[in-house]
């Protein structure tokens, strides 16, 4: 059984936060000793409790869309007396979705259940009090036996559960046009961001004006966690988020000044420019690289492209055997209209049956341990493989590293460098994001 590094951000946080910086078996989900919550079970009522029951997410386009079709496709087969009700905003990583969610909060008008990452940005509803522990239903399904300790981990605090794992995605995956880069005469994968550049040259030179496909600031955000990750090594990442590792130390200016470099060779993109029309840019042979979560691998195959044929695929060169994780959950807010058809969502969520049919269309992988990876298609399997082996390092863009007041904080760094692309105040600003949020 091999320990693994599953450190996030939670550390020094005022709630006594299960597993931060905790390690465990993800393959078998060892017993996670923080969930000893409630003991009841969810009582299930045939066809459902009845009613509407709003679910919020951002899942409102393209693969994304398809992914929340195929959920809402069975949970009108198994829970035929509840109505489903599409509260989903556009905007990938929530970036428009996360500002209504909290205004919808703050005013006591909360849907029956949303989309929440594990990690750090759970623990904002926590500490809010706008979430409830969903410990029976949690329970109903397989609790410890089925879901990873280092999940759940990230689920849990102070003994209960606070959210039901739909799915776990990868953040520092490459993606690539197998065709721009024969072209261009590029053999291999990279083995650290420097070769990368040096490929990018020749792409370059080929007559690809753009060799690397980057949308809005968010996306920044993650092409420059990934950056980070490589520069630093995953021990060193994960501790920025500790305080072991400085961000004004000479292995952030580093990264940083990769990630300027990177961008000399991207396209022009605007703050709200979202992910889908970057993984374009590879589909279509505009650019050669997207740095992209593995939702992207939906959006090749929603064009027909295959695998191995069309498109490749590497983790970030430099960052081989990590896996930059995060995971999309659902929640019970507290004042829900319909708690017992948000739980039967939940329930839908979190059963092998949701996770299979939903991970399929999303392209992630079942946070359930129980899914078997055969029926799955090839990056799937493989990504399985990643997550069981690899170290797990968590993601800055998506919730799991840190908090939704020092990612904000991040981004605005982030699209502040885009526009002036001084290396030196990114580096200022970043490390202030970190003094100021930080707990
Ligand atoms: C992430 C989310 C993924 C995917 C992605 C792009 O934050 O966890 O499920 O939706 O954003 O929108």
């Amino acid at each position: 059984m091999r320990r693994r590094t599953f450190t996030a951000a939670c550390l020094g946080t005022t709630l006594a936060l299960a597993g931060c910086g905790g390690s465990g078996d993800a393959k078998t989900g060892g017993p996670a000793t923080s969930s000893s919550g409630p003991e009841q079970t969810a009582k299930s009522v045939p066809g459902g409790a009845g009613g509407d029951v709003g679910v919020f997410t951002w899942w409102a386009a393209g693969s994304e869309k398809a992914g929340l079709e195929a959920l809402q496709k069975l949970f009108k087969e198994k829970y035929s007396k509840d109505t489903f009700v599409n509260l989903a905003v556009a905007g990938g990583a929530g970036s428009n979705a996360k500002a209504k969610l909290s205004t919808d909060l703050q005013n006591g008008n909360p849907p029956d259940s949303f989309q929440g990452h594990a990690g750090a940005e759970l623990t904002d509803y926590i500490r809010k009090g706008q979430i409830v522990p969903v410990n029976d239903v949690f329970k109903t399904l397989g609790g410890e036996s089925v879901f990873p300790k280092d999940l759940l981990d990230r689920l849990t605090v102070k003994g209960n559960i606070y959210s039901v794992p739909s799915n776990i995605h990868r953040a520092n995956v490459v993606w690539t046009n197998l065709d721009v880069l024969k072209k261009a005469g590029v053999n291999g994968t990279p083995k650290d961001i420097d070769a990368w550049i040096s490929d990018m040259k020749k792409v370059k030179s080929s007559g690809v004006s753009t060799p690397l496909g980057i949308g809005g600031s968010w996306t920044q955000v993650q092409l420059l966690e990934t950056v980070l990750l490589s520069d630093l090594g995953t021990d060193g990442y994960s501790g920025l988020f500790t305080g072991d590792t400085k961000w004004d130390s000479d292995g952030v200016k580093k990264a940083v000044a990769h990630f300027k470099t990177l961008l000399t060779y991207a396209n022009t993109a605007s703050d709200g420019d979202d992910w889908p029309p970057a993984t374009d840019m590879v589909i279509a042979g505009k650019a050669a690289y997207n740095v992209m979560g593995d939702w992207a691998v939906a959006e090749f195959t929603s064009k027909n492209k295959k695998d191995g044929k069309d498109y490749g695929y590497f983790p970030v060169p430099g960052t081989d055997g990590t896996f930059d994780f995060l995971a999309d959950s659902f929640t019970l807010p507290k004042g829900a209209k319909n708690p017992a058809g948000a739980k039967d969502w939940l329930s839908l969520v979190g059963s092998a049956e949701g996770q299979k049919a939903f991970n399929m269309a999303k392209g992630s992988i079942p946070a359930r341990t129980d899914v078997a990876p055969d029926d799955f298609p090839k990056y799937q399997q493989s990504a399985m493989k990643s997550f069981k082996d690899d170290k797990i390092a968590s993601s800055i863009a998506h919730g799991a590293a840190v908090n939704q007041a020092w990612l904000s904080d991040i981004t605005t760094a982030v699209s502040k460098f885009y526009g002036s692309k001084d290396g030196a105040t990114l580096v200022k600003d970043l490390a202030a994001a970190a003094q100021k949020n930080a707990r």
